[in-house]
């Protein structure tokens, strides 16, 4: 017997940004890698919202809410990312000047990391991608949160299962990076780990070498859901030219 959810999922729009921002840092309280991401929540915050900002509305991002229909309150919300054909040329013919590293700048809609263990992850995330996604149109999930006080009532999964039926549609891979918290769910809508990056949060966390101070291994996984479905022609590989 299906059960009728308590919830229902719609296009998040830009008056939903402070709440989507509020909701990625207190689902975020809990990681401990997080913790060590921003001096203060508040700046975390402000940083969400940034990013945000850039993103909600713009024709490459689909940004999908998850509304608790009795209390009408924004409990959960998902986001990808569809490069264009030519965005994803112009990141190869970067790579391939090895100009990338070089550029001070961030792309548009682009996490603005802080230096430190933000941009170190972020930079061994960027290289799997570009290495597992050169020249080839694709999927990304770039996030995924549950407020706290509305978590295990079905809104993660209905979300996941929101961007898999568009890859479906769509005949792309998804990919992303999973942290530890976010993983099992991921695992369980059909997404394999290709690779890991493990970090040893005592090398990051101040005063946390010779006192751990419970910081240990964190393992990032970057992970693959391959369509379940044959692209409609050949269009998910462009020119090499
Ligand atoms: C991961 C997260 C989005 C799940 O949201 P949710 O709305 O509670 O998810 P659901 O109720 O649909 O549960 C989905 C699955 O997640 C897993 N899960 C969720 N909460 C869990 C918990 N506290 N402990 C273990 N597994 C959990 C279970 O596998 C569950 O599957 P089930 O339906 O078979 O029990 C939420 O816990 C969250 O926001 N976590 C912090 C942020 C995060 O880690 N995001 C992912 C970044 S990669």
């Amino acid at each position: 017997m299906v059960l009728p959810s308590s919830f229902e999922l719609a296009p998040a729009e830009r008056k939903d940004i402070p709440m989507l921002a509020r909701i990625h840092v207190i689902a975020c309280l809990p990681d401990n890698a997080f913790a060590l991401y921003f001096a203060t929540a508040a700046k975390f915050e402000k940083c969400v919202t940034v990013m945000l900002e850039e993103q909600v509305g713009d024709s490459t991002w689909r940004h999908i809410k998850a509304v608790d229909k009795k209390t009408r309150v924004l409990a959960a919300w998902a986001s990808w990312n569809l490069p264009t054909e030519h965005q994803i040329r112009e990141r190869d013919e970067k790579s391939a000047a090895k100009k990338i590293e070089a550029e001070s700048g961030r792309a548009k809609g682009e996490f603005n990391f802080p230096p430190g263990l933000p941009s170190y992850v972020q930079e061994d995330t960027d290289r799997w991608l570009e290495r597992s996604t050169r020249g080839k149109r694709h999927l990304l999930c770039k996030a995924l949160f549950t407020d706290p006080l509305f978590q295990r009532q079905g809104m993660g999964n209905a979300l996941v299962q929101w961007g898999n039926r568009l890859a479906d549609e769509l005949a792309l891979p998804i990919f992303l990076q999973g942290s530890p918290f976010g993983y099992p769910i991921y695992k369980k809508h059909g997404f394999e780990t290709v690779q890991h990056l493990d970090v040893d949060l005592r090398e990051w966390a101040p005063d946390a070498k010779n006192n751990d101070k419970g910081y240990g291994i964190y393992r990032l996984r970057y992970m693959l859901r391959l369509s379940l479905t044959l692209p409609p022609n050949d269009t998910s590989t462009l020119p090499s030219t």
